[in-house]
């Protein structure tokens, strides 16, 4: 499809601001991928320096693809003028019209995309069409940004599970809380991490689809789990789904997330055997999903433990596409072994937690440096006095990445 041909010297700077468009999309759109575009007047070969005339995005589901949405403005006429769209325009009719059909009418002359639509079933679709039509369509700037920019839409189009973010707020020693006692019960304070991280936490889930915790979370910290921001910084009044892995069904009935807007995931086993505990969810607005055993013995397969690909499957069913996992230690442990992570951040609070700590990651056991879990691009920010440091999930290969 001709990748980079045709590239001029600012279509990196229009695409870049297509690209900050499409951001605003984030958490509304799944199952679509995110998208932006700006429409530019490039104006004569030697002439003035090209200009924007409109930018769109799409903002959630059922809205207005980017493309149109960047028309808008322009009363859907842009003729002569260059379209800058993140993602390949769409050839086929959805919940909107295709996209190619509004880029013709509109009379747009030359067409820049970030990059192809990795669904397989539409790829190159819509630069096919484009190019059939006469228009010139320069494919592929900033094209490795754009594809993660919809690292989601992708993993969930070829795997059928969401990506993971793994979110914990960990002790300098690597510990996610006070093991409970006799003497802490009442566990105060709660929180390792000060104000600023917390406020970062709370603009991650107003990010993601989903919130999953497990069983022990529920009962250690009865957590909300709901996104609350300053008013300067809410889009709408969304909130994630709260999703409870819970084998077991040992949610108290009372816990502050058994409500609407909650899924709590457990087993067909449990399900059979407490029908009118499910019904007592179900009448408090909870959704109750009973999977079968995990088959993989591998997996101490008892009738209430679960898969947790399986589990993470049927999240990618509800068309879930970006998943953050705020623990607690056995889940993590779980998907981490499962290497069902694809990405991490890590609050780390500037406090040591000793040996009645709660170790992140039970259940991970390693024999070997080489296998370990670890974060390639690692990023760092400082919120305070705590450090949140990011990256992207890597299983295996750490040595050798050390010693290149
Ligand atoms: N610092 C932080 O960021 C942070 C965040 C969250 C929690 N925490 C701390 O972490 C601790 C809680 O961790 P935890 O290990 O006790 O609990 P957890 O990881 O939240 O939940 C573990 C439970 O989840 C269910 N579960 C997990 N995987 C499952 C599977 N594959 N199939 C079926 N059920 C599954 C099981 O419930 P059943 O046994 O009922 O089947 C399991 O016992 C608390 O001390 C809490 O304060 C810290």
């Amino acid at each position: 499809l001709g990748y980079a041909v045709g590239v001029r010297a600012y279509d990196a700077v229009f695409m870049e601001q297509a690209m900050a468009l499409a951001e605003h999309g984030r958490g509304r759109t799944s199952p679509n991928p995110l998208v932006g575009a700006v429409i530019v007047d490039e104006g004569e070969e030697g002439a003035a320096a090209p200009i924007v005339l409109s930018g769109g995005y799409h903002e959630r589901l059922g809205a207005d693809h980017a493309e149109v949405a960047a028309l808008r403005p322009l009363a859907l006429r842009a003729p002569g003028k260059t379209l800058y769209v993140t993602l390949e325009p769409c050839n086929h009719v959805g919940r909107t019209g295709k996209c190619t059909d509004a880029i013709l009418a509109a009379g747009i002359r030359r067409v820049v995309v970030g990059a192809l639509d990795p669904n397989p079933r539409v790829t190159g679709g819509g630069v096919t069409r484009l190019r059939q039509a006469g228009i010139e369509v320069t494919v592929g700037v900033l094209a490795e940004r754009c594809h993660h920019q919809n690292r989601g839409y992708r993993r969930w189009l070829h795997s059928g599970r969401p990506h993971m973010l793994m979110k914990a707020a960990l002790s300098i020693d690597g510990k996610l809380a006070l093991m409970a006692t006799g003497e802490n019960q009442t566990r105060a304070p709660l929180w390792l991490t000060g104000s600023a991280a917390q406020q970062q936490a709370h603009r991650l889930r107003d990010q993601y689809d989903a919130i999953l915790v497990g069983a022990g979370t529920v009962l250690s910290d009865d957590p909300l789990l709901t996104t609350r921001l300053p008013a300067s910084e809410r889009r709408d009044e969304r909130q994630p789904l709260r999703v409870v892995l819970d084998g077991a069904l040992r949610t108290p009935l009372s816990s502050r997330l058994c409500g609407p807007g909650t899924l709590l995931i457990t087993s067909e086993a449990e399900c059979r055997a407490r029908p009118s505990l499910v019904a007592e969810f179900r009448s408090r607005g909870v959704e109750i999903l009973g999977l079968p055993p995990a088959l993989n013995s591998s997996l101490q397969a008892s009738s209430q433990t679960l898969d947790p690909a399986a589990v993470l499957r049927a999240l990618g069913d509800r068309n879930l596409l970006y998943v953050m996992c705020e623990g607690g230690a056995t889940l993590h442990g779980k998907l981490l072994s499962a290497e069902l992570y694809d990405e991490a951040a890590l609050f780390i609070a500037p406090l040591f937690l000793g040996e009645r700590g709660v170790a992140l990651g039970p259940g991970l056991r390693l024999d070997q440096l080489a296998a370990a879990p670890w974060l390639s691009e690692v990023r760092q920010e400082q919120l305070g006095s705590d450090v949140l440091l990011g990256g992207t999930l890597r299983y295996g290969g750490f040595a050798a990445k050390k010693e290149s």
